[in-house]
């Protein structure tokens, strides 16, 4: 699996901190956060809004531009290591310097000194700046004004994860349209925990994906539209298997959405938080439902049409 090439659109930056690097970031500045991992050394959590105070509590020792800097190296050599050419990261501004222009520029800039050293290694990247929706809107909107500031470069796009019973999708609008008219793509975790109402909620924002959009499968209106405005999913079928949305592998309605007609992509989410990689998840694929190099091809030329990137990265991915 390792020497097929892969484009990952769904990885949160934070959520693919390794333990030991959280750990060594928590001693440099005397903070105890011992709780949020097991006796293993593993993040422990016991259910959603649990992997999400414990997600938080690993981002609050991430404090400084450099933090962020060294923590993005970690992740996108690990990517490469994994056989990923292209990788999207979900990075929170509400995270880098509590949603301060000023403040996000300083991070921003950290960041991307180490992703165009990376693009020279063989690793390309963007960042899609990821509001928080038990943040709520008012937050969002900060989110949206840091992405519509610095977008045009490495920060390609807009997005929005956290809770799906927090507040309505509706009521992130302005940050939608914000980060829209600075021409940037748009995407919104829904239909992971919630129900297809989520995703209509995600479609009247003009998203062009979908981050897991997996209750749609109960839904064969929604699958129909879905289909004909060739919206894609950013499927990551290990996250919602860890996390209980589905029982196993061979359960996940991944392959269902494609017989729907739909475009499926494969992504790890946060991988250390559901122990898993992006080979591992096309592992798992394969012995859940027989998949070879010609379907995996597939959904990773759906990836590349779906990526926030400029045409000629699109076609030099191809
Ligand atoms: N869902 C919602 N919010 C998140 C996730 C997720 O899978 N990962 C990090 N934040
Ligand atoms: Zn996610």
């Amino acid at each position: 699996m390792k020497t097929l090439k892969k484009v990952e659109l769904h990885l949160h930056l934070e959520g693919a901190a390794p333990p030991g690097f959280i750990r060594a970031k928590a001693a440099e500045k005397h903070q105890d956060i011992s709780r949020i991992f097991d006796a293993k050394g593993a993040y422990s959590y016991r259910d959603f809004n649990g992997f999400l105070r414990v997600y938080e509590a690993a981002s609050s020792v991430l404090t400084s531009p450099r933090d962020y800097a060294g923590l993005l190296a970690e992740v996108l050599a690990e990517c490469a290591e994994q056989g990923a050419i292209y990788v999207e990261l979900f990075v929170s501004p509400e995270f880098c310097g509590g949603g301060d222009l000023s403040a996000w520029r300083d991070y921003l800039a950290a960041m991307d000194e180490v992703a165009q050293a990376a693009r020279r290694d063989g690793i390309d990247s963007r960042a899609v700046l990821t509001a928080i929706r038990h943040f709520g809107p008012e937050r969002a909107r900060k989110t949206a004004i840091c992405a519509a500031e610095t977008g045009g470069g490495w920060v390609a796009g807009f997005g929005i994860a956290g809770a799906e019973d927090a507040g309505r999708l509706p009521d992130f609008a302005w940050g939608f349209d914000c980060a829209r008219e600075a021409g940037l793509g748009l995407t919104a975790h829904a239909g992971e925990w919630g129900g297809p109402d989520q995703i209509r909620d995600a479609l009247s924002l003009g998203v062009s994906r979908i981050g897991h959009g997996i209750s749609a499968v109960h839904d064969p209106a929604l699958l129909r539209d879905l289909a004909e405005r060739q919206i894609t999913l950013e499927l990551c079928p290990g996250s919602n298997v860890a996390l209980g949305i589905v029982p196993g592998w061979a359960a996940h309605p991944i392959a269902r959405l494609a017989d729907a007609g739909l475009r499926v992509t494969v992504s790890t989410d946060d991988p250390p938080f559901f122990h898993t990689t992006l080979c591992h998840e096309y592992q798992m694929l394969a012995d859940a439902f027989g998949w070879a190099e010609d379907e995996f091809r597939q959904m990773n030329l759906w990836a590349v049409d779906a990526a926030f990137c400029d045409g000629d990265t699109k076609a030099a991915l191809r």
